[in-house]
């Protein structure tokens, strides 16, 4: 939620900034602003996409060595030009951008009108360079010392920069609760929310962890913490490559990222699984697999996809590993004083591996005495840090505001996890053990095989476009890719949909079945085959249109759907991982068709930062 970027070197700054909000644009997209360093301090701010910033600038003589860049998701103050990042200071010497909330502002900000100031914005933002502004003035102390005495007053989340004219060769970076990186090149210093902005430049990293500041002055960086104790900053290597973060030929990126999905797939799997030799290994979770197979229940947190993910595990780890189960949206989880026992274990599921209150309930469950596993793809992001022991999914970066291959990433990993726990619990045969393992490494090329139904599912997508409900039903393992179906349209195409257990239909949505009503079914050959068949034929009495994603070779639905969309077979447990792509596909074409803007719907942000 908002993307950060900043310079300092001896590069001009501009270029670098407007790329890197270009590449940040996904963390909020509602405003964009940037302000340069060169003698002067010049602010440039818009309303709209990074490029409405772009246009508003082009006319204007950009140069300077020192910049910072933003890209808003409104908190505070509606998206507007003033509202849009950086903020000055009351007396205009220094520039403030800010991801995350400042929740005490409104006492902070009666303190400072109290004192005489006065604000252009309804930010949050303006208030704490304002606020240290105050503190530097009648503390009479260096700008840093001001904003640690600042940040230690500070409630709330924050990730900032700030740059002064005062002192033009320095930059101050912190946060708290709202992820900044810091790439470290030769006699030049970049700072973003995430390592996409800072990759062509530089693979050298550091993370700034929360309660730290850095200082870059001098061609030098310094890390305290809020306590002026001295961190040695410690170099991590970057291992993403440019071509991950670019559209690479297809439209959007979410395309691009349904369509990665054999490798994202593959990439997860390598070197964990080798089916033939019966070998599966999760090298994180060794330490503490004890703990995961003694757990008397296992916690799954998570949001939005995430839970979606969380869901589908709690019928692998229940039915494989015999372990009860709990899904929690991490939002409500941590507002409930929830009741953790010894033996419980946390799992939190997280792409991004940033969501606040997935992170919230990390900590809650921790003070708790939880042992917490995190189950992440974005690599060195605070969830990962926050846990004792995880695995990543190894998806590579994830652009697309819909998340399509960190699902299936996910689901990789958990299936994986409860292979594990069942295999050393015993409570999976050896017969059944092989065979899901070799039907899990077939999951790539099955997929690659669903990605066939492109023009099909593009095809069905025209009939259905101007629909204005949707419903999607499942039952077992395919119930949450119900879920996420629904959530896939909603997100991109602005269409409402439900996702249903289909059994459930009959006890409220079956009222709204007309011939008006799409409804499509998860509906392969498993367990519950039988009974989804007839909540087909209940839907089809009603006149319904019926969209059946089924198993290949499937002739009884085909009599009864408007359109069948036939996936390859798999074992029953895996099903969700070939189910969801037809889905994907469908939202992305619908949404295309209706002109929706697929990879930065309105309203969302991918990395959800504040609670
Ligand atoms: C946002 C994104 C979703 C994502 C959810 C959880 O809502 O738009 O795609 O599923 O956050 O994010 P996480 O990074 O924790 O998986």
């Amino acid at each position: 939620m908002c993307g950060i970027v900043a310079y300092t070197g001896y590069r001009e700054a501009y270029p670098i900034l407007i790329k890197g909000l270009k590449r940040l644009e996904y963390r909020g997209y509602d405003s964009a602003g940037i302000a340069l360093l060169n003698g002067d301090l010049r602010v440039y701010k818009k309303k709209g996409k990074v490029s409405d910033l772009e246009q508003f600038v082009s006319q204007d003589k950009l140069e300077g060595n020192i910049g910072i860049g933003h890209t808003r998701w409104a908190t505070h103050g509606e998206p507007n030009d003033i509202n849009a990042h950086p903020h000055y200071s009351a007396n205009q010497n220094m520039v403030i951008i800010h991801n995350g909330i400042i929740e005490n502002y409104n006492v902070l900000k009666q303190d400072l009108l109290n004192k005489g100031y006065h604000f252009v914005s309804d930010t949050d933002s303006e208030v704490l360079i304002t606020f240290i502004e105050d503190i530097q003035k009648n503390a009479e102390c260096s700008l840093e010392e001001a904003v640690r005495l600042a940040l230690q007053k500070v409630v709330g989340a924050y990730a900032i920069v700030i740059i002064s004219k005062n002192d033009p060769r320095l930059v101050i970076a912190a946060r708290k609760g709202s992820p900044l990186v810091i790439g470290v090149g030769k006699d030049e210093y970049f700072i973003a929310s995430d390592a996409t902005p800072i990759i062509e430049y530089t693979n050298e990293v550091v993370y700034l962890d929360d309660h730290e500041i850095a200082i870059i002055k001098d061609k030098k960086l310094e890390i305290k913490t809020l306590d002026s104790i001295i961190k040695a900053p410690y170099v991590h290597k970057l291992e993403m490559d440019l071509e991950a973060i670019e559209k690479g030929g297809f439209e959007h990126f979410m395309l691009k990222e349904i369509f990665e999905q054999p490798k994202s797939v593959a990439d997860c799997l390598r070197g964990r699984l080798n089916a033939g030799e019966g070998h599966l290994q999760l090298g994180g979770l060794t330490e503490y697999i004890n703990r995961l197979v003694s757990a008397d229940r296992i916690i799954l947190l998570g949001c939005g996809t995430s839970w979606h993910a969380g869901l589908v595990a709690e019928y692998l780890f229940e039915e494989l590993a015999r372990i009860p189960v709990e899904v929690e949206y991490a939002s409500e989880f941590r507002y409930r004083n929830p009741v953790i026992r010894e033996n419980d274990v946390v799992l939190a599921i997280s792409q991004s591996g940033e969501t606040a209150d997935t992170l919230a309930a990390i900590e809650l469950a921790k003070s708790k005495g939880a042992v917490i596993f995190g189950v992440c793809n974005v690599v060195g992001s605070s969830i990962p840090r926050a846990t004792h022991a995880g695995a990543y999914i190894h998806a590579g970066p994830e652009i697309g505001v819909a998340s399509t291959k960190a699902f299936t990433g996910q689901l990789s990993v958990l299936t994986m996890m409860a292979l594990i726990i069942a295999h050393r619990k015993g409570t999976i045969s050896e017969s059944k053990y092989r065979e899901i393992l070799v039907e899990l490494q077939s999951v790539p090329a099955k997929i690659e095989r669903a990605l066939k139904l492109n023009a099909q599912v593009e095809y069905i997508a025209d009939v259905f476009k101007d629909a204005t409900n949707f419903i999607y039903l499942g039952r077992g393992y395919n119930f949450p890719v119900a879920l996420e179906g629904a959530l896939k349209l909603k997100e991109i195409s602005y269409i409402h949909a439900e996702g249903y257990p289909a059994a459930e239909m009959k006890h409220g949505p079956i009222a709204l079945i007309d011939e008006e009503m799409p409804v499509v079914f998860i509906a392969t050959k498993d367990s519950t085959y039988e009974k989804v068949v007839s909540n087909i034929q209940e839907v089809k009495a009603r006149r319904g249109r019926v969209i059946a994603v089924v198993t290949e070779g499937d002739k009884l639905i085909k009599n009864m759907a408007d359109f069948t969309i036939e996936i390859p077979a798999i074992h029953e447990a895996l099903t969700p991982l070939l189910a969801v792509i037809p889905l994907q596909l469908l939202s992305y074409h619908i949404a295309v068709m209706r002109g929706c803007d697929v990879d930065q719907p309105r309203n969302l942000a991918k990395s959800v930062t504040v609670e």
